[in-house]
């Protein structure tokens, strides 16, 4: 069954990949394409729908961003927001003006709701309004549909072609219900059906890679992350005993990670997995080792060597699967290349596996949804919502050199903070919460004697993209159970800290 599709042109705006989750949420398929994508390309992808984003250029500029003219004559309907809505106009024949300041915020906007787009609001609405240019005079054939105090023309429809701008962000939470102009779009206006789901991508997507890789053989790297397990679980229900993970234990996990992540994929799935204990190797790679990036690297680096390593005992092999989602991989209509994460994130892409070609399952899903599909596969909840872990793991929260004993008090302070927090209930709340091993010692004094030993720092932050952070604000008791367990039960550690910087100016990790 081939999804309906709402395509969305990509001309550099801040929202675009929001204005995608929130079409997807009405349970239509959508896809983000660069503003640029021709004529063809578009036919053949059949949409009932386009969305032309917002952007940062001005259309009457030079060079400015536009799309194939002939899109306008496909039958298909358009909404145009903020830039898009300027673009539509400039190319249609109206007029795109700048006014002397920017409005910005949210904003009361009346509206004309006869329109099939703002069917069901009332007559004033509050949307987030954030331009300086905006549309003087509609095109021929178009009309306006909604107005602010400074801006005359904050919505234009061509009830004929099915055409609509609109100067404000509906996808963004600020906008009151903004939702419903986007539902509007695609039910009245588009008449989507909106029966895509996450179980029917689920299966779609395990009988596509069972008829694209048939008997042939795979092989995964599998890090415990959400991402590549979720990747692991959709290949094996598909394939079977024909792939392969690989799991490389570095040693630098939480406690006991390493043998949970071996519990579920052997025991629960019954997935062909090699797991190699490495840890040596690489505490011996890291010895004396204290600058933060080059800890990163030589992890990074020491992974794809026993990695290759693993894969050369297998031979060659037919696909090697990666656990890429969608963010990674959307192309920007500007010009950005398009960036390509490894499932493990901390070294890149084996130069040395014998493999024909790269199987990305998740490559078309957010997040959220691949949480969703994790779910749906029956992979537990603990590792599907599993909080963010990098890459090289413990050895940048061990701060300078990393040996074995530094490596069991901070596991064993991280547990007992992570399961406090836990009981606590603030799991769902903080997004990212561990314990760091600061190179500070500090003299304290146990029953009679005077000790001189570790202080462990707290981390708990609150963020959604994890560019920007505030530091959680746990409440006193808890904290101060943690603290008074971390220094009864863990040996070398006399003293907790609580970490009080938000990001910026401090960054989430502390190397
Ligand atoms: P910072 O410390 O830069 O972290 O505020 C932002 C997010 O990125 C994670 N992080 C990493 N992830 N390899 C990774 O895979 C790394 O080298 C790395 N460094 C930071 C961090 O845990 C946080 O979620």
């Amino acid at each position: 069954m081939k999804n309906e599709l709402i395509l969305i042109l990509d001309f550099g705006g801040q929202y675009n990949q929001l204005i995608a989750r929130r079409v997807r949420e009405c349970n239509v398929y959508s896809e983000v394409v660069p503003y640029n994508i021709s004529i063809e390309k578009i036919k053949e992808k059949n949409p009932k729908g386009i969305i032309f984003t917002g952007g940062p250029a001005g259309c009457y500029e030079d060079n400015s961003p536009r799309c194939s003219k002939e899109i306008f004559e496909l039958g298909i309907p358009i909404l145009g927001i903020c830039y898009g809505m300027q673009l539509m106009t400039d190319m249609l024949g109206g007029k795109v003006a700048q006014a002397d300041k920017r409005e910005y915020g949210t904003t009361d906007v009346q509206i004309n709701n006869t329109s099939p787009l703002f069917q069901g609001f009332d007559s004033t609405n509050c949307f987030l309004m954030s331009h300086t240019d905006y549309v003087q005079t509609v095109p021929e054939g178009f009309k306006n549909i909604a107005s602010t105090a400074s801006c005359p023309n904050a919505a234009m429809e061509n009830y004929t072609k099915k055409f609509y701008g609109i100067q404000f962000h509906p996808e963004v939470n600020n906008s009151v219900n903004g939702i419903q102009v986007i539902k509007n779009f695609l039910f009245s206006i588009c008449r989507c059906k909106g029966d895509w789901v996450i179980s029917s991508f689920t299966q779609e997507t395990i009988q596509k890679l069972k008829n694209k890789i048939g008997n042939r053989k795979a092989l995964c790297a599998l890090s415990g992350g959400v991402d590549s397990s979720v990747a692991a679980v959709l290949l094996s229900k598909a394939i079977g005993k024909n792939l392969t993970c690989i799991f490389v234990d570095h040693g630098l996990l939480r406690k006991n990670e390493g043998d949970e992540v071996e519990n579920i994929f052997r025991n629960q799935f019954d997935i062909n997995l090699i797991r190699v204990n490495a840890k040596n190797r690489f505490l011996q790679k890291l010895t004396g080792i204290t600058d933060p990036e080059k800890k990163r690297k030589i992890i990074g680096e020491e992974f794809i060597r026993v990695f290759e390593e693993e894969a050369k005992k297998i031979g060659a092999i037919d696909f090697l699967v990666q656990g890429t989602i969608y963010p990674d991989v959307i192309e920007s209509g500007l010009g950005k290349s398009s960036v390509i994460k490894s499932h493990h994130n901390v070294g890149g892409l084996p130069d040395y596996v014998d493999f024909k070609e790269i199987v990305e399952p998740l490559r078309d899903l957010f997040k959220d949804e691949v949480r969703k599909t994790g779910l749906e596969l029956g992979i537990p909840e603990n590792l599907v919502y599993r909080q963010p872990f990098p890459g090289p793991g413990l050895a940048i929260r061990i701060i300078g050199d990393i040996t074995e004993d530094k490596l069991t008090i901070l596991k064993d302070a991280d547990s007992i903070f992570r399961e406090e927090i836990a009981k606590a209930g603030l799991h769902k709340n903080i997004n990212q919460y561990f314990a760091v091993l600061t190179n500070l010692k500090s003299v304290g004094v146990m029953g009679d004697g005077r000790t001189y030993d570790y202080t462990i720092a707290l981390r708990a932050v609150e963020t959604t993209d994890f560019m920007t952070g505030v530091w959680s604000k746990i409440p006193y008791e808890i904290l101060e159970k943690v603290s008074s367990r971390i220094v009864n039960e863990v040996k070398h550690v006399n003293r907790v800290v609580y970490d009080i910087t938000s990001k910026p100016p401090a960054t989430i990790e502390w190397e």
